[in-house]
Formats: C-alpha cells, structure tokens, sequence
C-alpha cells in the first residue's frame, strides 16, 4: 500500500471526528454517529484505493453506508485491501460528554482483516514490552504477574482496564485480590488497548468482553505498535452463532494478533473525539476554526504519526464538512 495513503486516512477519521464533535453531551448517540458515518463516507470518496468494507456499520439492510461489503475508494481492480471502520467508537461518550470516544479505522490488503461478527469478544491486550506474556485463557491474577514481570514494576504498580460492566465483576475483584490496580472504564476498549502501548497513559493491559469488530480494530493498531492480542468469539443467543457459521468463525479458537490481523501491511489512523490518555477531543477555536488530535500508524515502516491539525471549517470543500 502506497505509503502516502496515510495521510488521506488520517483525513478520513479527522473528517468523521469533526462532524461527531458536534453532538458532544446531547444526548444523541444515533445523531452523533450518523454525522461520523456521514462524513467518513464523503471523506472515502476522495481516497485512492479499491477497498471493501470488511468491518462497518453492519449488514447492507440495516446500515445505509459502510456497510460489510461496501465498495469504497476511487482506484477499481488494483491493490485491493480490505476496510476496517468504526466512525464512533464511544457513542455513549459523545452522547453523554465523556472520555474516550474516537473515530478509526484499519486497511490492510484483501483478506488480511478477520471477518468478525457483531457479536462479544473475550479480549485481552498489553504493550510491547509484555508481548508474549499475555493468554486468553489464564486467570486474571496469572496474567497481572507475568505482565509486571515483564515491565519490570511491582504488582501494585500494574493498572488494568476494564470495561465498566456487571459481566466484569469476578475479573475486577480478582485484579483487586492479587494487588493490582483497576481502571473502569465506561466505553471505548480499542482506545484502552492503543494505551497499553503508550507508558504515560498509566494502562498495563486490558482484559474483558467487548465487541468483536472491536476486537479487530483494536488488534490492527497493536500489531503496528508491537503490542500483543488475544481474543476468542462469544456468541450470545442462536442467531449469532448462526452468523458465525456464515462467516465460517471459529468458536473455541483463541485469535493470536496474527490471526485477526494477517500479513505485514496495515495502517492505521484514530482521531479524538472525546479525550482520553493519549488523544484531545475535537476542540473548537474563535473564527470558524477547530483542532483535532489524530494518530496514525504504518505497519511496515512501524511510524508512529502524532497528527494536530488545526482545521479553518470555513474553506472546507463541501464533501469535508
Ligand atoms: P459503541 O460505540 O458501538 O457503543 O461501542 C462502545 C463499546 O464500549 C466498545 O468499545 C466495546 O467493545 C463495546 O461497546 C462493549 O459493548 P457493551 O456496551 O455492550 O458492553
């Protein structure tokens, strides 16, 4: 994938964080994510790729852009890759004027990004420096000690996030009981696994359930920044194991990085809507002008770009407002 490519990808979730912006704290989560669909579509439209949506909104009849299977980009036939977008992950966060809602997506080249289903993803995630200390399978507690072994601290000095749900209960009390610190957080798991990358944000690893395209996304920006992944599918009712025998997932397999993310060609960009650890939200200045946060990651060259752009709304052409 050409190299320059980044930066019209980092347009893309600059695009859809900005009309996001808008709503923060309205109470309107369908809203804020039809404006981030919106604007991530008409943002797409001026990228030159042959792409396919992989992970989107949803299946063509529930969702009206960006849906699985939509064609995207302006270039047909040569270097296909496949799209992994998620134009808000946080809606709640926008919709109430929390932390941490974002807007990102993945490409990688046709067939390199696993085809998860809607559905729950048993996941865990840690930096670099813990790469190979993490298992799925293990306890909470095992996993807390072998990852402070790695980074070197006390257990005390681990911090794990976890998404604020009653299903995470027995996992919280057990990262408590063996000393380890919690973080709770109320939404956004791809950002909390970007963080165990990045030593300031204070996040050691994350462990719990959450969404499975998620779970994909999450894996691509850790494979670029050496982190490590593991997930395994949790479907819930019957329907949605029959959607995983559509998609031929596999139910007992615990999903390396390497599975969920195939190959050496990803990249990777993630804007701020709201703030978190490593990213501002959208900010809006005097005249007409607005600032955004964004970072993007090449796979291949392993470049981290810290993007902080500052956007003069008024000369936007019409497809970027
Ligand atoms: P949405 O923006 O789609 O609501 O996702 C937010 C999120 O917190 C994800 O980051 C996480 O994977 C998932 O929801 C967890 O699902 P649930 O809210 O059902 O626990």
């Amino acid at each position: 994938m050409d190299r320059n490519l980044a930066l019209n990808l980092a347009r893309v979730t600059e695009a859809a964080a900005l009309s996001a912006g808008k709503w923060l704290g309205k109470g309107d989560k369908n809203a804020a994510d039809g404006a981030a669909v919106d604007a991530m579509r008409r943002m797409f439209d001026t990228v030159d790729i042959d792409g396919t949506v992989v992970i989107g909104e949803g299946e063509i009849d529930e969702a009206p852009m960006l849906y699985i299977g939509e064609k995207i980009g302006t270039r047909e036939g040569e270097d296909q890759v496949d799209i992994a977008v998620d134009p808000i992950d946080g809606t709640n966060s926008i919709a109430n004027g929390t932390d941490n809602s974002i807007a990102v997506l993945a490409v990688a080249p046709k067939g390199c990004l696993l085809n998860a289903p809607d559905i729950y993803m048993d996941k865990i995630a840690c930096g670099p420096k813990a790469k190979g200390a993490i298992k799925l399978d293990d306890s909470p507690s095992e996993n807390v000690k072998r990852v402070a072994k790695a980074l070197n601290k006390n257990i005390e000095e681990i911090t794990v996030a976890v998404l604020d749900r009653p299903r995470h209960e027995e996992i919280i009390k057990e990262i408590i009981a063996v000393g380890a610190r919690v973080k709770k957080v109320s939404d956004g798991d791809i950002v909390t696994a970007i963080e165990t990358c990045y030593e300031d944000s204070g996040i050691d690893l994350v462990i719990g359930r959450g969404g499975a395209p998620e779970g994909v996304i999450a894996a691509a920006a850790l494979k670029c920044l050496g982190g490590d992944f593991q997930g395994r599918l949790h479907p819930t009712d019957e329907k949605q194991e029959a959607r995983c025998r559509d998609l031929h997932s596999d139910l007992k397999k615990i999903y390396s990085i390497d599975d969920l993310v195939k190959g050496n060609e990803v990249i990777f960009s993630v804007t701020g809507i709201t703030s978190g650890e490593i990213l501002d939200g959208v900010k809006y200045y005097g005249d007409n002008k607005a600032k955004t946060d964004t970072l993007v990651l090449r796979l291949p060259s392993g470049t981290q770009r810290f993007i902080k752009s500052v956007h003069s709304l008024d000369l936007k052409p019409d497809y970027a407002k």
